[in-house]
């Protein structure tokens, strides 16, 4: 996986059909992807259930691309050789999902896999400022993590002083939730590379429509990589 600082968009099965994963995710590849988003959670951490890691496992063979796994779970730590083991070539975790995010990071790394650090609204940049040399990559939350479909929350002063923080190393800035052709403008601006989106991908298509994914996926793009 070279590093980059292209915009890449990462759309969330989240938003895809539940019954037919393996053909949504072919779709969307299809039509432009350039990672696939898997949002983990547990009805814990957040107020949701989604998927575990035979799922995820099952989800491996279809993805040709990137699997970008956000774990929205608390703890995180007993998990991690599960989605080794089931693929993920990023696994992210929350910054609040525990007190040693510091050992969670290592930890994943040393499972093989490239380390993701999430960050809610309410969290300051700074929260993981002493963690950036153990990260592949953060995730700004633009909305309160749990949902597909919220309202973007502006986050653009976070994503600037995390770019700062960053300077010449190799981490991508991912956003996460609300981003369509209106929001990725500002975050594409204030340093981000890596825009989810879930309800903006697939709404109006299907696995039967697949184009209207690749429609999607290029108007977001070009919003984003106009504003750079
Ligand atoms: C929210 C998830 C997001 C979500 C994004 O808890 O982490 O990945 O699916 O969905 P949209 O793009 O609909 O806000
Ligand atoms: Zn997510």
């Amino acid at each position: 996986m070279p590093f980059d600082r292209s915009i890449k968009i990462a759309p969330s099965i989240l938003s895809a059909d539940f019954a037919n994963f393996g053909a949504e995710i072919r779709a969307i590849e299809g039509q432009g992807a350039d990672w696939v988003h898997v949002d983990v959670m547990d009805g814990h951490f957040v107020p949701n259930l989604t998927f575990g890691p035979p799922a995820v496992k099952a989800f491996r063979p279809h993805v040709k691309t990137v699997m970008d796994v956000h774990l929205m779970i608390a703890p995180v730590d007993p998990y991690i050789e599960a989605y080794a083991e089931a693929g993920a070539d990023i696994l992210t975790a929350h910054v609040e999902a525990g007190p040693h995010s510091h050992r969670t990071l290592q930890a994943i790394r040393g499972a093989g896999m490239k380390a993701g650090v999430a960050l809610n609204p309410g969290t300051p940049a700074e929260a993981v400022a002493h963690l950036l040399d153990l990260a592949d990559l953060v995730c700004v939350m633009t909305v309160n993590p749990g949902f597909g479909g919220q309202k973007f929350l502006d986050m653009t002063g976070k994503v600037r002083a995390l770019r700062e923080m960053i300077g010449d190393r190799e981490i991508h800035i991912e956003i996460d939730g609300g981003v369509d052709p209106t929001t990725a403008p500002q975050v594409a601006a204030a340093g981000a590379d890596v825009l989810v989106a879930g309800s903006a991908v697939f709404k109006g298509g299907s696995v039967e429509a697949p184009e209207v994914y690749g429609r999607n996926i290029a108007s977001i793009r070009e919003a984003a990589e106009s504003a750079r």
